[in-house]
């Protein structure tokens, strides 16, 4: 596989940008060598600067979900640039995405533009403060909630322990108010609960983990969670910004039949253009600024050019039955190519909906993000040059997932099971 061009210009862009990137896990450091430019994405395939073509999984970290280019949001995106990019007041255009998404969450009918997963869980942790008039907030070990200082933590040894902050410059007091508790835990969270119930603004948590592999909590402890949270009057946050809209159409909040308190969204509902949004009952969403006085704004917030793409993202994926078509068809063929690879090295698969993890190295399902096996990542190093020559695109670290779409066919996850079985029984 030729990359000379892709070669030079990491040389030049890591003279300008720290690693030459501009978001950490595009650098390749978890898998070795230095990253690939891209050129060009068209339905499931991606095309390098150097000409080569991939089939790619990573499908923009879960954010495309109709593959890329997909005409059915380049037309409505072309018309809408004909009109100007934003204008700084309100459009149809973001009335039309509220009323999609909040369509698809009921009982929620209030909704506020960000333009980012980050931003999105940012505003809904100050909501949660704001309208409890509470400071604690209760984070799950393992889930990812985007770059804000209170949640870059991880957890100490004990049960519940005060978050530890998991990136530098990130204060002391930006922090002092974070509890983590374990992944999956009643024991945990009822320690958090009994020691700070009544100062608890909110418990976060990512419904389906999806940022250190894939894991699916029980039933069971999602409707503790509910009830705990809602016993002690504090707020329960679902982050849906990877599974809104990707594992269903009513996201991780269906699948569970639990309403939370708040939602935030990501991904998804911007089509590929950045897009977040807190969504809730008008409740909780009056405490909003400019009706109550927990302060957010945002100058490229609900920008017509994004919301003309996440409402055609949303309004295609409707149209086209994608969701059917994952559970019906691509998801259980793609379960039955992985299972099918004959290999002497351990593989743990795992499938929500259109995301998948692929955890080379693990035997056996791990119970919760600390129990991935260390070798894990080295095998996934191991092989991932190898699937890519293939013409495979995965994200680029054994912790991260990936995702089908609507672009992808039959023939692109039988490459996938061909390239990975190739690489497994050459190690
Ligand atoms: C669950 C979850 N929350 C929040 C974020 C942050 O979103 P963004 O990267 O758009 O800021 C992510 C990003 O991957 C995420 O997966």
């Amino acid at each position: 596989m030729e990359t000379t061009l892709s070669e030079k210009l990491y040389e030049t862009a890591v003279q300008l940008a720290p690693a030459g990137v501009h978001s950490p896990v595009r650098a390749f450091k978890a898998v070795g060598g230095s990253p690939l430019f891209f050129k060009k994405g068209v339905g499931a395939q991606l095309t390098d600067v150097d000409g080569n073509i991939y089939v790619d999984f990573c499908m923009c970290w879960g954010a495309l979900a109709l593959g890329h280019a997909s005409p059915d949001v380049i037309g409505p995106m072309e018309r809408q640039l004909q009109n100007g990019t934003h204008f700084g007041t309100p459009t149809e255009k973001d009335v039309e995405l509220a009323q999609l998404i909040l369509s698809a969450l009921t009982p929620f009918d209030q909704i506020r533009f960000v333009n980012s997963g980050t931003e999105a869980v940012m505003t809904a942790i100050r909501l949660a403060r704001g309208y409890t008039g509470r400071n604690k907030i209760v984070k799950i070990d393992g889930c990812y909630h985007g770059h804000m200082d209170p949640l870059l933590v991880s957890a100490g040894s004990g049960l519940m322990t005060q978050g530890i902050s998991s990136s530098k410059g990130v204060t002391a007091g930006a922090i002092q108010d974070t509890l983590v508790v374990k992944y999956d835990s009643k024991e945990s969270m009822l320690e958090a609960f009994n020691k700070h119930g009544n100062d608890i603004a909110a418990v976060i948590i990512e419904p389906i983990l999806a940022n250190s592999g894939l894991f699916e909590p029980s039933n069971d402890y999602m409707q503790f969670l509910r009830k705990i949270t809602e016993d002690h009057g504090t707020l329960l946050i679902y982050d849906e910004v990877i599974t809104g809209f990707r594992i269903g159409w009513g996201g991780a909040k269906a699948k569970f039949n639990i309403v939370p308190d708040i939602g935030t969204y990501g991904k998804i509902i911007g089509g590929g253009l950045p897009v977040g949004a807190v969504c809730a009952m008008k409740k909780i969403m009056d405490a909003l600024a400019p009706v109550g006085g927990v302060y957010q704004a945002g100058t490229l917030s609900g920008n017509p050019l994004c919301m003309t793409a996440g409402a055609a993202t949303l309004t295609a994926l409707q149209k086209s039955k994608f969701y059917e078509k994952i559970e019906n068809d691509l998801g259980p063929y793609l379960d039955k190519k992985i299972q099918n690879i004959k290999t002497n090295a351990p593989l743990y698969y795992k499938r929500v909906g259109s995301i998948f993890w692929l955890c080379p190295g693990q035997k056996g399902a791990p119970k919760d993000p600390d129990s991935i096996s260390k070798e894990a990542s080295e095998i996934f190093k191991s092989i991932y040059r190898k699937i890519l020559a293939a013409g495979i695109y995965l994200s680029p670290s054994v912790y991260e997932v990936s995702f089908l779409s609507a672009a992808h066919n039959r023939k692109d996850i039988d490459k996938l099971a061909e390239a990975l079985a190739k690489a497994l029984n050459e190690i």
